[in-house]
């Protein structure tokens, strides 16, 4: 008989994971505390932009014409321990107000409702990203004849279903073979097809996720400090990248210079991390990533700074300031400690007019800043501007005519915070065109 599998949480994680997993033919019950998002959920509807997750939702969610009915929502966790032989707890832990240490408590109070309703014999996978040791701890709430294993996920937001169904390792924490061999059963797809399989204890599994962010956030901020040298040296980071980047050991990804990483997981996660390693004793080891941090930070001040220097370098007050992009990266509406709200945000606190425009991510956006103002197209953000800021390199503001946007604008300058536009073609069209680590032409 298949194995049954449940998802606990239908955030970005667990919408696509029980999403995934009715695509590799196992039937699958999602569960989450929310009874909006499952009853969107359950009409094949998902409540935030990743590409291609509909289509998969839709695929399978019972119900819908043509759909495989293999998945299914609820909010119940009596039916979700009745029904899954595999649950997988994919809530959140976001950081904690005011403090570097992550939230456990969504992940506690999933296993703690979960618990009284497993039966014999199920396996429970934490899919959440935890500090080190959460594992062992949370083993020790499950019934005696329930097993825990962790399996850290590394999907990217919108990559999220790729990623998901092809990703690049699977990593599992596990305490018996038992364990291991229900994982293999489940992930049988994705590995005959390549990825590989890697089998470890809890805490390995647990670090391998923060290790990997933290090496992802450190690549980032090192190209950012190259920025900050170059653009005091007068060299031009971007072919800096790409020529360090020829190197196999180094390569060429990660290493875009901007205004820095942002959204749900890399800021909080080597925050988490920092915090747990000064429980550990261990906080010397990783004193480094208060650095990735702090130059991180640093590029959202810089960016302010350039935009209020292309002003006149005195104030905001009475400036109009158009800002392109307001979630953490594009492909996706997420503005979870996003870089460019921030600056947006910064700069409105100090008097500017800011207009926002963005393409998926305006509802989110207004929610979190709504004094900030907000237009329905570039064009019209960039209307009447006295500069414009590029702050999350979506396809569409490459794109863009920069002739159209010159009418538009009352003054021509814009800051490319992505290094992702291209500095010939809006040159072309009369704008002075600056960007961050770059040489100012
Ligand atoms: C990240 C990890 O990549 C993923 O493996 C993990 O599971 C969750 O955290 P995600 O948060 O979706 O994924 O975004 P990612 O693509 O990693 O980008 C993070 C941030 O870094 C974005 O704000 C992006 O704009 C920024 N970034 C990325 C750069 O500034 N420069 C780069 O070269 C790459």
């Amino acid at each position: 008989m298949a194995l049954k599998l449940t998802v606990i949480g239908t955030g970005y994680l667990g919408a696509t994971h029980a999403a995934a997993m009715a695509e590799l033919g196992f039937e699958v019950l999602g569960l989450d505390v929310v009874p909006e998002k499952i009853e969107m959920l359950g009409q094949g509807r998902v409540p935030m932009y990743e590409p291609g997750l509909e289509e998969l939702l839709r695929k399978h969610v019972a119900g819908i014409e043509g759909s495989s009915g293999r998945l299914r929502f609820t909010t119940s966790f009596e039916e979700v321990g009745a029904f899954g032989d595999v649950h997988f707890v994919c809530v959140n832990t976001p950081q904690k107000h005011g403090e570097y240490a992550c939230d456990m408590s969504y992940v506690e109070s999933a296993f703690g409702s979960l618990a009284p309703h497993l039966r014999d014999g199920a396996l429970v996978v934490g899919k959440s990203t935890v500090p080190v040791g959460s594992a062992a701890r949370l083993a020790a709430v499950l019934p005696e004849n329930v097993e825990l294993a962790w399996n850290p996920e590394f999907l990217r937001e919108g990559f999220a279903v790729d990623d998901t169904l092809h990703p690049d390792r699977i990593v599992v924490g596990v305490e018996s073979e038992r364990a291991e061999k229900l994982l293999r059963e489940v992930y049988a797809g994705p590995v005959g097809e390549g990825s590989p399989f890697v089998v470890t204890d809890f805490p390995t599994a647990e670090l391998v996720k923060t290790a990997a962010n933290s090496f992802l956030a450190t690549k980032i901020s090192f190209i950012n400090a190259m920025a900050e040298v170059c653009e005091a040296a007068d060299g031009d980071v971007v072919k800096l990248a790409e020529a360090i980047g020829h190197d196999d050991r180094i390569g060429k990804k990660f290493l875009r210079a901007g205004i820095g990483f942002g959204g749900g997981c890399l800021p909080k996660d080597i925050r988490a991390f920092m915090a747990r390693a000064g429980e550990l004793g261990a906080d010397q080891a990783l004193t480094f990533l208060r650095e990735v941090d702090s130059v991180n930070m640093r590029r959202r001040g810089h960016m302010v700074e350039l935009a209020r220097e292309a002003v006149g370098g005195e104030t905001f007050l009475g400036k109009r300031v158009a800002v392109l992009g307001a979630t953490f990266k594009p492909d996706s509406d997420d503005v979870r400690d996003s870089p460019a709200l921030n600056v947006a945000g910064q700069i409105h606190l100090q008097g500017g007019q800011v207009t926002v425009y963005d393409p998926k991510g305006m509802d989110n956006a207004r929610r979190l800043f709504p004094t900030l103002g907000y237009a329905p197209s570039a064009v019209e953000a960039v209307r009447g501007a006295d500069v414009v800021l590029h702050l999350t390199e979506w396809r569409e503001f490459r794109d863009l005519d920069p002739a159209e946007l010159a009418e538009a604008a009352a003054t021509r300058i814009i800051l490319d915070g992505r290094n992702a536009l291209d500095p010939v073609t809006w040159r072309e069209a009369g704008w002075t065109y600056r960007a961050m680590g770059r040489p100012r032409a």
